[in-house]
Parts: C-alpha cells; sequence; structure tokens
C-alpha cells in the first residue's frame, strides 16, 4: 500500500483536503462536537472536585486518624467519589474519541516550540484524567496513604498548574496571535 500524503493541485483553495491514498480526506478544523462537550463537561468536573474538598478531606483526616467515620462523612466522601470516578469513565471515550477522531492541526501562527509545549500539556492532563482518579480509589477504597498523599499533594498541583498555563495558552491565542483556536473547542470554526 502507498502511503505517501500527496497534496491536491488546487490545495492552496482548499488547504483542508488532502489525497491519502487515492482516497480524498478532510481535514478537520475543529474538534467534533462530542470532543467539545466532553471537553467542557470534564472541566466542570475537575474544577468541582479541585474546589469543593471539604467533605472528602474530613472524611480522610478521620480515616487516616484512625477512627470510623459517621454515615453522614462517608455519604458527603462519596459525592467527590463519584465525581472522580464519573471524570474516569469520560476520559476513556474522549481518549478513544481522540484515537478515531484525531484532533485539528496546530495553529500556523503558534512557534514550533509551543505547539510542541501544548502537545505535551494536553498528554499531561490525559495521565492525570486517569492517574488521579486511581490515586484516589486507592486511598478512599483501600486506604493506601501513599496514593492519597499522590493524590492530594503533587497531582493536585500538577493539574492547577497545568489549568493555569492552559488558560493562559488560550488567551494568548484569542487575543495576541487572534487565532481561531478557541473557536474550535466552542462554536467550532466554519
Ligand atoms: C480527576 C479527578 C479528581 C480530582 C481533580 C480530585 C481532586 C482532589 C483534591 C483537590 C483533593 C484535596 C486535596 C487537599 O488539598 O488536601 C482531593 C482529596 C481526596 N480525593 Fe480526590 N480528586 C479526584 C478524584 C478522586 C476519586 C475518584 C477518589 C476516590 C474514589 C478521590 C478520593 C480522594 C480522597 C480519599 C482524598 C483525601 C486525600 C487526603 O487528604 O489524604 N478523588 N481530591
Ligand atoms: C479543568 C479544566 C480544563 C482541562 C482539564 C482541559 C483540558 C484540555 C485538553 C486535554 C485539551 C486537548 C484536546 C483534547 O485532546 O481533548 C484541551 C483543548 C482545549 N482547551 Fe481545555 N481544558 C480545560 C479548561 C479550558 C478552559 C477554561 C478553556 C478556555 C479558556 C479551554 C480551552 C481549550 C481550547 C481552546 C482547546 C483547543 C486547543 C487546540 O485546538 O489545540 N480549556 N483542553
Amino acid at each position: 500500500m502507498r502511503l505517501l500524503l500527496e497534496m491536491r493541485a488546487d490545495a492552496h483553495r482548499l488547504p483542508e483536503v488532502f489525497r491519502f491514498s487515492g482516497k480524498v480526506e478532510t481535514m478537520a478544523t475543529s474538534f467534533s462536537v462530542p470532543q467539545r462537550i466532553l471537553h467542557w463537561l470534564m472541566a466542570a468536573l475537575i474544577i468541582f472536585n479541585l474546589l469543593v474538598t471539604d467533605a472528602m478531606e474530613d472524611y480522610a483526616r478521620v480515616f487516616f486518624g484512625g477512627q470510623t467515620p459517621t454515615p453522614e462523612q462517608v455519604s458527603a466522601a462519596n459525592i467527590h467519589a463519584y465525581v472522580g470516578i464519573t471524570i474516569l469513565v469520560l476520559a476513556v471515550i474522549r481518549l478513544c474519541l481522540r484515537v478515531i477522531q484525531g484532533v485539528p492541526p496546530e495553529p500556523k501562527e503558534e512557534p514550533p516550540f509551543l505547539s510542541l509545549v501544548a502537545k505535551l500539556s494536553h498528554w499531561a492532563f490525559y495521565v492525570l484524567f486517569f492517574v488521579m482518579p486511581f490515586a484516589g480509589i486507592g486511598a478512599y477504597y483501600f486506604g493506601n496513604k501513599t496514593a492519597a498523599f499522590a493524590h492530594a499533594g503533587p497531582m493536585k498541583m500538577l493539574m492547577w498548574g497545568l489549568i493555569v498555563a492552559h488558560v493562559l495558552g488560550a488567551l494568548v491565542h484569542q487575543f495576541y496571535w487572534k487565532t481561531d483556536v478557541v473557536k474550535r473547542m466552542t462554536s467550532g470554526v466554519r
């Protein structure tokens, strides 16, 4: 099979159209609607779990202090656990969609070094989407102190750091480079 990616002669008019092994394919200019819905739904759930932690922290203090949490404390802590497990399930679906549907190409206004940084940070997010809930499960359901430390310390810090850098990156795209990067994750680029 010929694996040469050859541009069409009229590519200057239709830059998104490529010929791949004789088959004409259209390169996506936006994330698909399901990918966009998952992005914002997961962002909301992650922010919730990063900010609403009191009940889970109370539970952990009692449990790791060697006492038995009350049923009320368990119910309250369960909200954090169930939201976190939902994030994990959505991450599986999102990763499958990413593999099947791909992502739009990096914008040409972005310097190559920053494109690489963006790519690495997106993959770091994906690693956290899996590792963070699993560490939480290790702490909550198996009483593992190391997992609790990793979850509530380095993983939490890394998640916050990535989110701050990510939002700054989106703002730079929107207002400095004036690209349509934010549009490809919101209304879509037409
Ligand atoms: C991506 C999803 C999740 C995020 C963003 C998240 C975030 C957090 C945050 C910010 C804290 C408080 C850390 C602190 O300042 O002390 C925390 C604590 C905790 N979370 Fe999660 N969590 C997630 C998923 C889960 C899951 C799925 C479980 C369990 C089923 C879980 C169990 C715990 C436990 C047991 C603690 C207390 C740890 C301790 O203080 O020792 N988390 N989580
Ligand atoms: C907890 C919060 C967030 C997380 C975990 C997150 C995560 C991600 C990830 C992993 C991607 C890569 C696309 C993919 O493979 O699915 C992405 C793309 C994107 N995010 Fe977020 N995001 C968050 C919040 C935000 C916010 C608040 C904004 C807006 C300011 C934003 C704007 C974007 C944009 C515009 C893209 C597309 C980038 C591109 O086209 O290369 N995100 N986000």
